[in-house]
């Protein structure tokens, strides 16, 4: 068997004296999507921050390629190629495109290889180059949310944690941040995301969970979880709707399996 890109093992955590997370176990092989559904304070955001660095967890072990990272700080992690995108717009409105993606690099020193990776994600990301010297207030939220996710390739990730990425997006954004999610997964990068639009969420990933008051009830394959009744009443709206979403995953999936 390979080794996973990343275990999450038994994770306990929490914010002071509130617990979080009882003991979560999630599995994620490379080149995987998977998507965190469930509901308003469950811990989603907890389990990602627990990942990169941003809160050490009190039990339990996160391994990437193996590696022990448990309480790992953010920054070390960011070097190993662990990136993690907040619900919270990122980028500095006031600020050029091409500046945004530069202070995104700034632990690297090597101005050449931030200069190639910015002309790589540009290959998947077009609008990088194309409105470069715009302001990154002027871009509407999802080419905003494009941007963070082409910023993310700077450090030549391993592992991309995406919290909400569709939050807050019109339809079309949305579409284009699942495109660009299904690109970079395209692009074998292992991606762990949260979402809310459960649906769209998971018609773009492999795997899914269900992560109740700190627990991870259901993992599988994104396509099961679409067609679980306990599921799709929960998380996804009116039933019924599961042939086309299937379809449609299969469409964001093809050439990436
Ligand atoms: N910095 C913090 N300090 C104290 N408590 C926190 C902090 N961040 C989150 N919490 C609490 O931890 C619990 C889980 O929060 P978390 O943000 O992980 O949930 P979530 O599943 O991401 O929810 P949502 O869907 O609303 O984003 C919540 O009860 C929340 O109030
Ligand atoms: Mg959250």
């Amino acid at each position: 068997m390979t080794t996973p890109r990343l275990e999450i093992k038994n994770i306990i955590a929490g914010y002071g004296a509130g617990l979080v997370l009882k003991g979560v176990n999630l599995e994620l092989q490379t080149g995987e999507v998977m998507c965190l559904i469930g509901p308003n304070g469950a811990g989603k955001s907890t389990v990602l921050k627990t990942v990169s660095g941003l809160l050490p967890p009190r039990e339990g072990q996160i391994l990437l390629d193996g590696e022990d990272i448990t309480g790992q700080t953010p920054k070390a992690n960011l070097r190993r190629g662990v990136v993690h995108v907040p619900q919270e717009r990122s980028l500095f409105p006031g600020m050029t495109l091409w500046d945004n993606l530069l202070m995104g690099g700034y632990l690297i020193r090597d101005r050449k290889l931030i200069l190639s990776r910015i002309e790589e994600a540009a290959h998947l990301f077009p609008i990088i180059r194309e409105r470069q010297k715009e302001h990154a207030g002027s871009l509407s939220g999802g080419e905003q949310k494009q941007v963070e996710l082409a910023r993310t390739l700077l450090f030549d990730p391993k592992l991309i944690l995406l919290d909400e990425p569709s939050i807050g997006l019109d339809p079309k954004s949305r579409r284009l941040v699942f495109d660009a999610i299904n690109g970079l997964a395209k692009a074998g990068r292992t991606i762990l995301l949260v979402e809310q639009n459960a649906r769209s969420g998971l018609a773009a990933s492999d795997k899914g969970a269900v992560l109740e008051t700190g627990v991870v009830r259901i993992v599988g394959k994104a396509s099961d979880l679409l067609e679980n009744p306990e599921v799709a009443k929960l998380y996804l709206g009116a039933a019924g709707k599961n042939t086309t979403v299937k379809a449609v995953s299969e469409k964001a999936k093809e050439g990436r399996s």
